[in-house]
């Protein structure tokens, strides 16, 4: 096994940190809670794209395409740092994006803001239930009709190549843990295209490590969400040839935090992002981050951890949708 045969581009310099959340924990009562920073990576902003990039987009410039074509939500942070990776290779991105209930709206902010601030060459809206993939090999066509070269990126970066780049991470955090002394019990984190988690649980398979991975599913039901990211652990896996199966027990997922569906807040998330904000000052997001920590809440009020347990929470970004909710954190 060596990803470090795939080639490889670097948008953050060094690691991101862990830092220990001591208030927080003592206002919970334990485990012991640290938060990986990886909204401190590289790109516009930042976030869990930006790991998956760097090997999505050294595949890209290796086939020698010119332009990169994603998809994704209104409010996409996978496409805002698709994007960024684009301006910052010299590459062209267009962008496919799903129409949200009540309509798409041209002048919405947040990360479509950014969209348009970092010059995306063009932007294709389709139907809520439309089929993105097919939108975007009608995008490569008729870039190919030009004689231009695509290279096409599936929703959330969640492929063999993007969950690479959290096998590195995992490495990332092995390292980590090393140097400070403190191996971690669990890392939590936020999971939806499902390559964050697969990619992790690879990086800690491949180290034989024990840290265990909780996703807090942020859409799908819990079955829907183990199978998928089973299914990419295991493509992942043997696509760096690592021996045998997954053992499908390791792929742990959280559906009690979803509400009534993605993107849509729910009191629990409200509470987490307020709560990490005024004892920490840590920013999470309403649509991935801060759900995750509801999750992360939920299971230590409900006694799943032990007092001395190491929590790694991994803060995957998501900033920008933030300012697109102000009402839900307004007096
Ligand atoms: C901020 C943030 N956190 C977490 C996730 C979920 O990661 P994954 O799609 O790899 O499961 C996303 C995906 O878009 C995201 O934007």
């Amino acid at each position: 096994m060596n990803p470090i045969r795939y080639e490889r581009r670097r948008y953050t310099t060094g690691q991101t940190p862990i830092e220990k959340l001591e208030r927080l924990s003592r206002e919970l009562g334990g485990p012991v809670i640290s938060i990986k920073r990886d909204d401190l990576t590289g790109l516009t902003a930042g976030g869990n794209k930006t790991r998956k990039l760097e090997y999505l987009v050294a595949d890209a410039v290796r086939q020698g395409a010119d332009t990169l074509i994603t998809c994704g939500a209104v409010q996409s942070n996978h496409c805002r740092l698709t994007l960024a990776a684009a301006v910052r290779e010299g590459l062209k991105c267009q962008l496919v994006l799903t129409e949200p209930e009540g309509g798409y709206d041209p002048q919405a902010s947040g990360n479509h803001l950014l969209f348009h601030l970092l010059g995306a060459e063009k932007i294709e809206v389709i139907e809520a239930d439309g089929d993105m993939h097919a939108a975007m090999d009608k995008l490569a066509h008729e870039l190919a009709s030009q004689g231009r070269k695509a290279y096409l990126i599936p929703v959330g970066g969640s492929n063999e190549v993007g969950s690479l780049g959290y096998m590195a991470c995992a490495e990332e955090i092995e390292q980590q843990a090393w140097e400070s002394g403190t191996p971690y019990d669990y890392v939590v984190t936020a999971t939806g295209s499902g390559g964050t988690q697969a990619g992790l649980l690879a990086g800690f398979w491949a180290r034989n490590s024990n840290t265990r991975v909780i996703g807090v599913n942020v859409s799908r039901d819990r079955q829907s969400q183990e199978a998928k990211v089973l299914e990419l652990l295991g493509s992942t896996a043997r696509t760096i040839g690592l021996k045998g199966e997954p053992s499908p027990d390791t792929v742990q997922c959280e559906d009690r935090y979803v509400g009534p569906g993605y993107a849509i807040p729910t009191a629990e998330m409200v509470e987490a992002v307020q709560l990490v904000a005024r004892t920490e000052g840590i920013l999470l997001d309403p649509v991935y981050t801060g759900k995750a920590m509801a999750g992360l809440i939920g299971l230590i009020r409900e006694g799943r951890f032990a007092k001395e347990d190491q929590v790694l929470f991994l803060h995957t970004g998501g900033s920008p949708a933030l300012y697109t909710a102000p009402q839900l954190f307004l007096p």
